[in-house]
């Protein structure tokens, strides 16, 4: 199977001479090829979306929002399909490709209500017989670029708000993950959204991705993928004067008070840290844990982690499924020796795994350390891999401080039965999400998502604070007097 771009409503062959394979990663079986695009390849995208969002914008937003629901209904109609390539394809156990394909699903219809809402603001005038009122405003030709641990679910966090908004827009997802990609584009064919409003481009980020980021016509660029690859694109975005949405790393902690329900905190941790393989934005990988309750966990940790079930994600019974791949899987076992060397104690795991059916695959082992020092690079770097590590603190202040020590700020989690304390982290957590009495996943479609400091750059997805990243703000004054009347100087 040769997968090809869908530009203007047609599925077109790239120009590039080179071919990636699609492997999965469960077992390295080939699913696809992908001929990798050029710039003149993100060209003709660009053009088709630019002549085809002069109309879009046109259409009214409770029209547009007509084939969010028809999207939305059609995932749901092929969400077991859906579940299973993502499955194949990401490697992430099919219970979770569920849990994503539904995730994209709500996102439909939540942006598809946006239709008939899009609220801009009507305010009093300081002149007599003026009107003033602020809408949004659509802002052209968008261009997304989506990572492959969610494959859908932040391809429809980006395209939903910015097609119901009056937007078009080219996407280029992650070189591993092209086939929900394309798994995409015969929906939004079949729901029969006008040609040229979503446009697919397959290739490197290098070649595309830099070509959607410097082309003049392209005036939003949002981003999802590493810290050091967003910097590079508000860079290069930012000397085209472009609105740059980044959503970054993580290096999300749970804390354990000593006051928390140690067994709910086991099932949060274990379900943040090793879902989806560890490889979340929002995994949780470090756990700080207070003294008094330290051992407790660890034990409880340990005991739980062994009858985690590794294997092919397509196997209902699995728990954990593959890593991405071989260079992901080298990155993750790099990491456990630095923990090693820097003298942390390894309570479980630390393997590759290559025992019978997992030879094929990119298989990683659970994997625990403790007496972790905060400032350590296992402590303070993201790892995107089942791998974590517990921290000890005496008090809630340093719990606070250690989890605010890193440079991401994406998710935290506090497990804890006091009131104070919860509201008390709630405030001074420095993270864009707060969990309490929870792992640090799980975001739901209608609430913001993001981070702070080197998680992002002020924006975000989800929620109505997406609908600010792929619209302008436009404010218009009526003036119905019929005379000249100057604000600021005519007021009285
Ligand atoms: C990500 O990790 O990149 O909150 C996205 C969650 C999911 C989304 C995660 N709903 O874990």
């Amino acid at each position: 199977m040769q997968l090809n771009n869908y530009i203007g409503g047609t599925w077109q062959e790239a120009g590039g001479a080179d071919y990636t394979a699609v492997l999965n990663p469960a077992n390295g079986t080939e699913l696809a090829q992908v001929r990798l695009s050029t710039k003149e390849d993100v060209s003709l995208a660009v053009k088709s979306a630019k002549e085809a969002q002069k109309k879009w914008a046109l259409v009214p937003a409770p029209k547009r929002a007509d084939f969010l629901y028809e999207i939305g209904r059609l995932m749901k109609e092929k969400k077991e399909h859906l579940s299973q390539v993502l499955t194949k394809e990401m490697g992430k156990v099919i219970e979770e490709a569920r849990g994503e394909v539904q995730e994209g699903i709500d996102m439909a219809f939540y942006m598809a209500g946006e239709g008939r809402r899009m609220f801009g603001e009507t305010v009093p005038s300081e002149l007599q017989d003026k009107f003033a009122m602020s809408v949004r405003a659509p802002i052209g030709v968008v261009g997304l670029i989506t990572p492959w641990n969610f494959p859908v679910a932040i391809a429809t966090w980006k395209s939903f708000p910015a097609i119901v908004a009056g937007n078009t827009f080219i996407w280029k997802p992650a070189t591993e993950t092209p086939m929900m990609a394309y798994e995409m584009a015969l929906i939004f064919e079949e729901a029969g959204l006008p040609a040229g409003v979503a446009n697919i481009v397959f290739g490197s980020g290098a070649e595309v991705g830099t070509a959607m980021i410097e082309h003049p016509d392209v005036r939003v660029i949002s981003f999802t993928g590493s810290t050091e690859t967003g910097r590079h694109v508000a860079e290069t975005g930012g000397r085209h004067l472009k609105k740059v949405s980044l959503e970054m790393g993580g290096k999300n902690a749970v804390i354990v008070m000593d006051d928390a329900d140690i067994e709910l905190a086991v099932e949060g941790i274990l379900w943040s840290a090793f879902g989806t393989a560890g490889q979340r934005c929002t995994a949780c990988s470090r756990v700080i844990v207070h003294t008094d309750v330290k051992e407790e966990l660890e034990q409880k940790l340990v005991e739980a982690m062994k009858v985690l079930s590794i294997g092919d994600g397509m196997d209902e019974s699995v728990k954990i499924g593959p890593v991405i791949n071989q260079k992901a899987l080298d990155k993750i076992h790099g990491y456990v020796g630095i923990g090693k060397d820097e003298g942390a104690k390894l309570l479980a795991g630390g393997h590759i795994l290559t025992d019978g059916k997992l030879v094929d695959g990119h298989y990683y082992e659970p994997t625990l350390f403790t007496d972790v020092k905060w400032d350590s690079r296992l402590a303070q770097e993201e790892i995107f891999g089942p791998v974590v590590s517990l921290i000890e603190v005496s008090s809630l202040d340093e719990a606070i401080e250690v989890n605010n020590s890193v440079k991401f700020g994406l998710s935290s989690s506090i497990f804890s039965r006091d009131v104070n304390k919860v509201f008390r982290a709630q405030r001074d957590l420095d993270t864009g999400i707060v969990y309490v009495n929870a792992g640090t996943t799980g975001a739901e479609i209608h609430l913001p998502f993001g981070g702070t400091k080197g998680t992002g750059n002020g924006h975000r997805d989800s929620g109505v604070a997406a609908l600010d990243v792929f619209t302008e703000w436009k404010s218009i004054y009526i003036d119905f007097s019929g005379k000249l009347q100057r604000a600021q100087i005519d007021t009285d």
